[in-house]
């Protein structure tokens, strides 16, 4: 099987890059992770591409310059595959256009609900019973675009956010690869 490449675009701790790359390391997982692009210097998830050997650029730069970087280099490398895994920052219209169909993003809320920010402050505040996390492709829309997997997760009685957001991601690695390995099922 020829894996695919595919880039991961993070802006934090990469616990969501971490798992990715560890389903890669499966023969018969659909891509390999050969680039890690991240938009803050600060981010905690470039260790995991250091520690796994995966070249990483750090682009700590306004929206436009770092589209325009970007988009060079996953042509360049031959990026078929870009999945955002925590990146906080909103792709344009241009950007996504030029990857239509090839950009994934994980959302921690069962969507169309709770799009945006602070979902888990949200989702205990509305008293919900359910949550969960999405895998979608990404359209020109915020956290809009057509879903791949859902996972759901019950809200218990005593649900802070920490404990929530913690079993929410654990849901988050399992989805993450199954969606990858889906939409290679699919195509
Ligand atoms: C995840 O919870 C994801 O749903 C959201 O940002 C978080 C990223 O966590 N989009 P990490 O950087 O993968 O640890």
């Amino acid at each position: 099987m020829v894996k695919k490449s595919a880039c991961i675009f993070i802006s934090g701790s990469g616990t969501n890059l971490r798992s990715i790359i560890k389903s890669s390391r499966d023969y018969n997982f659909p891509i390999n992770v050969r680039l890690v692009i991240s938009n803050k210097k600060s981010a905690g998830g470039i260790c995991f591409a250091k520690k796994f050997s995966i070249p990483y650029l750090v682009l700590n730069f306004k929206k436009q310059k770092f589209e325009k970087i970007a988009i060079k280099e996953l042509i360049s490398r031959k990026i078929k595959l870009v999945c955002l895994a925590g990146f906080m920052s909103i792709l344009s219209k241009n950007f996504v256009r030029n990857f239509k169909g090839k950009i994934i993003n994980i959302h921690p809320s069962l969507l169309p609900k709770y799009k945006g920010l602070n979902t888990f402050a949200r989702v205990l505040n509305d008293k919900e019973k359910i949550t969960g996390c999405t895998v979608h492709f990404v359209d020109e829309k915020l956290d809009n675009g057509r879903t791949i997997i859902k996972k759901r997760v019950l809200i218990k009685k005593n649900d802070n956010t920490q404990i929530l957001k913690k079993r929410v991601q654990l849901e988050e690695y399992k989805a993450y690869s199954m969606a990858i390995r889906k939409i290679y099922i699919i195509n």
